[in-house]
């Protein structure tokens, strides 16, 4: 007998209205991922839930589906994962549980408004004003830093990070390191380095869970030390 599970989703029509669960059956198979599983099941017409009662498509993100953009970030079994890069194979258990993240304002079932994230790097004031310094000294940890898909999975586990709090997180650490260390010096730079210390450094508490979750398995720890050896001792 084939592979059978089915996805129990937590659906919302829209901000502020109630959630409710809905569970779909997957035919996508062992070796489909949650994503294709999701396309699978909003591929059909009419799209019904397990209950033989009528569904609306499950509103979701994707882009690249091959875990490079980090679009499709959702909690899955109660973990933050790229539903793109989650194997239904990896869930043996029947049920899996699809949640929106829970850091963010829901804007429908499993999409979420981020645009925190992105409120946070203005206020880090996270571009380059003066000449670049690009030594190539710390070429590999700036890769790493640019690697980052801004997936928010980070945040989804960061015991500090409050979508209503001050506060950027490892996300916004680990984007720092590129322009605090290319940046040569001067007003921008200090600029730079004191909104660090407010918006990530005095917040922190070093839990290190963001290192324990990225999908990409990007070395936050690492990052982390030297964005705040720049910003904070000026190394
Ligand atoms: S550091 Fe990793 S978990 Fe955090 S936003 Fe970047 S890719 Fe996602
Ligand atoms: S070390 Fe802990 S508090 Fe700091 S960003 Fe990572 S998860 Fe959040
Ligand atoms: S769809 Fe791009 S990371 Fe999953």
């Amino acid at each position: 007998m084939g592979f059978r599970c089915s996805l129990k989703i937590k659906r919302q029509e829209k901000p502020g209205a109630a959630p409710y669960w809905q569970t779909f059956s997957s035919e996508a198979g062992g070796e489909a991922t949650v994503a294709a599983a999701l396309r699978e099941i909003n591929d059909r017409t009419p799209l019904t839930d397990l209950d033989g009662g009528r569904a609306m498509p499950i509103s979701w993100e994707c882009a690249c589906l091959q875990r490079k953009c980090g679009a499709c970030a959702m909690r899955v079994n109660g973990a933050p994962r790229l539903a793109c890069s989650a194997f239904l194979s990896e869930f043996p258990g029947g049920e899996i549980v699809l949640e929106p993240l829970g850091k963010f304002p829901v804007i429908s079932d499993l999409t979420v408004d981020r645009s925190v994230i992105f409120e946070r790097m203005k206020q880090a004031r996270l571009w380059l004003e003066e000449k670049a310094y690009l030594s190539g000294r710390r070429h590999e940890v700036s890769y790493q830093s640019a690697r980052c898909l801004m997936c928010g999975c980070c945040l989804e586990v960061c015991p500090n990070f409050g979508a209503a709090e001050d506060f950027g997180g490892a996300l916004l650490s680990v984007n720092a390191y590129r322009t605090l260390e290319q940046s040569s010096g001067g007003g921008h730079k200090k600029e730079m380095s004191e909104a660090y210390r407010k918006l990530y450094f005095s917040g922190c508490g070093g839990s290190l869970a963001c290192h324990q979750i990225c999908p990409l398995e990007l070395p936050v720890e690492e990052l982390l030390l030297r964005s705040n050896a720049v910003a904070v001792w000026g190394r």
